[in-house]
């Protein structure tokens, strides 16, 4: 396993474009799955979690080929999939294996999917209820994958989602693709709308108002051409460079800015983050735009209620910003935190801790101290195979007055497989200068 030793120092000095955003990469290749004709799909992510996705989308006969950075995926139709041989491997991907139990409820067929260790552990009954409402029938193990899901004939449903996750959403709305009559989903706090934009994108008929969304069955979808705009949330951990590193400057070219997601720059700007957005445009649904950011000093904050939902991949890199604010930075009402890819409330305090960071760990959340609890000192660091925290925590180290080893770094690859490399590069670039 590789680990990467991070220097302190330096500048991050330059422009960049950053490969397509995970979430949204998932979609298309999902749908394009299901639709007729052949989908074009260009800066696909480079994600490991993107290529289970494809993967999975193949072994149910879809046709998937790359070239020249594009994905193509001849679609099979909403009735053409076939049963896989295999049980399908989502790896370490959460969205691969939610989203997907969604489109296979409906199916008239049985299939298998299960993932990695740390996917294993994480929960499905939130996928599993509601599609059992739906009429399927779905085993696990105890409520973990592997999960095996009998389609059958589906009915629509009124659907309170009852944590925030868009994940969820999806599998029900994918579900309702296929389901008899309108199906509805509620959400009390608005997640990530990737999915509704990309069902309209592909032809659905999607109505959405003030948190209720709802689908209806649908004879066919047809095939598209799409840019998958850069990864946001892969742009935070740079941005979170720039501001940890004085002198910094760095623009991002064409990244993803769907307010959904993109809540996370409004933080850090109050914050006292100096971000700038020169440009906007809408393509395929999706708000892209460039992000210049310049290193500031940084206030710090608390986040809790909605925001939690608002930047939840985000908060380990903002977590790690906190011994580089004036006063610290506190999340709480972040309990969805526990099952990510790893338990990312204790993988954060106990990395901040070896760096010498001071840290209060809650049940649903933490509280890092700020510069007066005195720089971080770098340390050995166990990312326990997560990739955000493996990024957050090589940033944090950029700043601290010794080396930072982390441990495994390859696990960056799961979202952001350039990563480490980027970063040197931009790093470089002021050295030389
Ligand atoms: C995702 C939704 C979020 C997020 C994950 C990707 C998506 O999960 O944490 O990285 O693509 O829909 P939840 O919906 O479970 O919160």
């Amino acid at each position: 396993m590789s680990k990467k030793v991070i220097s302190p120092g330096g500048a991050i000095d330059g422009a960049i474009d950053l490969p397509g955003d995970k979430s949204i990469s998932h979609r298309y290749a999902i749908l394009g799955a299901l639709a007729e004709g052949r989908t074009e799909i260009a800066n696909f992510a480079s994600a490991a979690d993107c290529r289970s996705t494809l993967e999975c989308v193949k072994r149910l006969g879809a046709e998937v080929g790359t070239k020249d950075g594009r994905v193509f995926i001849s679609g099979r139709g909403l009735d053409g999939l076939r049963a896989p041989r295999k049980t399908l491997d989502a790896a370490n991907s959460g969205s691969t294996i939610r989203m997907l139990a969604g489109l296979l409820a409906g199916q008239a067929f049985t299939s298998k999917i299960t993932g990695d260790a740390s996917l294993r552990k994480r929960p499905m009954r939130r996928v599993i209820d509601p599609l059992t409402q739906m009429g399927a029938e779905i085993e696990s193990d105890g409520g973990r994958a592997p999960i095996a899901i009998h389609g059958r004939k589906l009915h629509a449903i009124d659907y309170a989602t009852p944590i925030p996750s868009a994940q969820v959403k999806s599998a029900v709305l994918l579900a309702g693709l296929y389901a008899h009559g309108v199906t509805t989903v509620r959400e009390a706090v608005r997640t990530r709308d990737h999915t509704e934009l990309a069902l309209r994108e592909f032809g659905a008929n999607v109505q959405t108002s003030h948190g209720v969304i709802s689908i209806e069955p649908q004879p066919k979808l047809a095939a598209r051409q799409l840019v998958v705009p850069g990864d946001l949330s892969g742009a935070v951990f740079l941005i979170g460079a720039a501001l940890v590193l004085p002198g910094s400057s760095l623009t991002i070219h064409g990244v993803g800015l769907n307010p959904t997601r993109a809540k996370v720059l409004d933080f850090l700007i109050a914050m006292g983050a100096s971000i700038r957005i020169p440009t906007v445009q809408a393509r395929g649904g999706e708000l892209v735009g460039d992000i210049s950011v310049k290193h500031a000093a940084l206030e710090g904050g608390v986040i809790s209620g909605p925001q939690v939902a608002e930047m939840i991949d985000e908060l380990p890199m903002l977590a790690a910003l906190g011994p580089y604010t004036e006063n610290g930075v506190e999340i709480h009402d972040a309990k969805e935190l526990r099952v990510k890819e790893s338990d990312r409330i204790a993988t954060l305090a106990e990395g901040l801790r070896a760096m010498g960071g001071r840290v209060e760990e809650f049940p649903d959340g933490l509280r890092v101290e700020g510069r007066s609890a005195g720089k971080l000192r770098g340390g050995k660091i166990d990312p326990r195979g997560d990739h955000r925290i493996a990024m957050a925590l090589a940033v944090a180290g950029l700043g601290a007055t010794g080396e930072t080893v982390i441990g495994d770094a390859e696990c960056a690859g799961v979202s952001f497989p350039e990563f480490f490399t980027v970063l040197d590069r931009l790093r470089e670039a002021t050295y030389a200068r």
